[in-house]
């Protein structure tokens, strides 16, 4: 049979799924709260940048396979399988997630539930939450629905998110502890994630807490893995050795492996950085703080990176911004993003103003978003106009575009022909040989 989707909150993760999903060949509708977010998403005009996903995203419209709404009624009427893909950003001035659009959408949707469906919650939660919400949906939903809660957590990339969406390393779902309900989920999900599955793609059935620690350990991992290197690229800093080759070394050890082992300026987004913080939270709440202390140690790391490249670009003008001026290259939190959540690159660009610099940004994509978030910052629409007189110039985001530079091209323009590669994107070699200063995070 083939069940009827619908996708609840239409975010990076939700708009991904929601598209992706009907490209697969179901029926799906989208729902989100903010009538302008849903009035584009059905326009065919994406609300972020996410290479390939337009062309998915307006095919599917034209084929009439997905549609968008904002009413929760038509919603439970429409679906047999209701993602919750809502987001749980960090509580303003607290380390713990905030749930508020996970149990908004609970709790709009479960009194509506007048059919048998099963619900799956996709957001990053911290542990706990899925049985407390299957409670919530047993006392809201009315007794001629049969609801079942199963928890499937998404991995997705910003930057490969429909690669991601499409074949995921593995699939895992959170199943209830009630038998009949899980296997009823079970073989729920099986049928949605069909053709991946027959790829040969891990399926991993667990109980709702098991599941939900995979995403939020995933994520802790991963932040520990760039922290890891980053610390390294310190020791290599005070004893003059080569943090990028130490990296690489490190790498053809089939047991470390080099995937997310690039020193520099460290993680950011809007997963990451929340994720641990929620994590050591709610290990606090479950009496378990010691087993997390050290993501504190991963968190720090990553932010001292931040301040070592300000200390950096400030050594390389001197010893002071003041009456400096200074090309930015970089500004969302990683390349092939328009997103600056926790971006390390304005992060820096913002401090080294604050410091007294003049500073000139330059992104390809995440400008206008970079721009709302930090308006005394100056912009320039390309690399030329945001280096132009500078004192220094920083990439802070490694777009191919960055890597791709002529040094020579960029030392016309620049005031003096200082560069600090907070990526360790560039070649030293061939910028040294351009007549640069050239500095990096970790090398001597
Ligand atoms: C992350 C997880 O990878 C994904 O599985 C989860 O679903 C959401 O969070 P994302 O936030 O899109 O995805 O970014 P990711 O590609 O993981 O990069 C995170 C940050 O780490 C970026 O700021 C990136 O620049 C940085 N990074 C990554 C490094 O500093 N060094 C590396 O080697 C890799």
């Amino acid at each position: 049979m083939t069940h009827r989707l619908t996708v609840i909150g239409t975010g990076y993760l939700g708009a991904t799924h929601a598209a992706c999903m009907a490209d697969l060949g179901f029926q799906v509708l989208g729902l989100d709260v903010d009538e302008t977010r849903i009035a584009r998403l059905a326009a065919g005009d994406l609300p972020f940048y996410e290479p390939g996903l337009e062309e998915i995203l307006e095919r599917n419209l034209a084929n009439g396979r997905l549609r968008f709404t904002t009413s929760y009624e038509e919603v439970a009427e429409f679906g047999d399988v209701h993602f919750i893909c809502v987001g749980t950003p960090q509580k303003a001035g607290e380390y713990a997630a905030d749930l508020t659009y996970v149990e908004d959408a609970v709790s709009s949707l479960a009194p509506l539930l007048h059919r048998s469906c099963l619900v799956v919650g996709k957001s990053t939660v911290p542990v706990g939450t899925a049985e407390r919400l299957a409670e919530r949906i047993a006392l809201l939903a009315p007794a001629d629905g049969d609801a079942v809660l199963a928890w499937n957590p998404e991995f997705l990339r910003e930057g490969f998110a429909v690669q991601d969406t499409l074949k995921p390393d593995r699939i895992v779902a959170g199943v209830p502890a009630d038998q009949g309900a899980a296997e009823r989920a079970e073989k729920i999900l099986r049928e949605i994630y069909a053709s991946m599955l027959a790829e040969g793609t891990p399926f991993v059935v667990a109980d709702y807490p098991t599941s939900e620690l995979v995403k939020v350990a995933a994520n802790a991992f991963l932040a520990t893995k760039i922290s890891f290197i980053n610390a390294m690229a310190e020791v290599c800093e005070a004893a003059h050795a080569d943090v990028t080759k130490l990296s690489e070394a490190l790498s053809y050890d089939d047991r470390i492996g080099g995937r997310f082992l690039g020193p520099g300026l460290g993680f950011g987004g809007g997963c990451l950085p929340k994720d641990i913080r929620a994590f050591m939270a709610r290990a606090g709440e479950l009496g378990v703080d010691q087993a997390l202390t050290f993501l504190r140690e991963v968190d720090e790391i990553n932010i001292r990176r931040r301040i070592r490249m300000v200390d950096l670009a400030r050594a390389q003008l001197g010893g002071s911004f003041v009456g400096r001026t200074v090309g930015v290259l970089g500004a969302a939190f990683k390349p092939n993003s328009d997103d600056v959540r926790d971006s390390p690159a304005l992060d820096v660009a913002a401090t080294i103003r604050a410091q007294g610099g003049k500073v000139t940004v330059y992104d390809p994509q995440a400008m206008r978003n970079a721009r709302r978030v930090h308006p005394s910052l100056d912009f320039a629409d390309s690399v030329l106009d945001a280096v132009r007189d500078a004192h220094a110039v920083l990439l802070l985001t490694e777009w191919q575009e960055f890597k791709d530079l002529d040094p020579h091209e960029l030392a016309d323009a620049v005031a003096e022909r200082n560069i600090v590669d907070g990526r360790n994107a560039l070649d030293p070699e061939r910028w040294r040989a351009a007549g640069w200063t050239y500095r990096a995070l970790g090398r001597p």
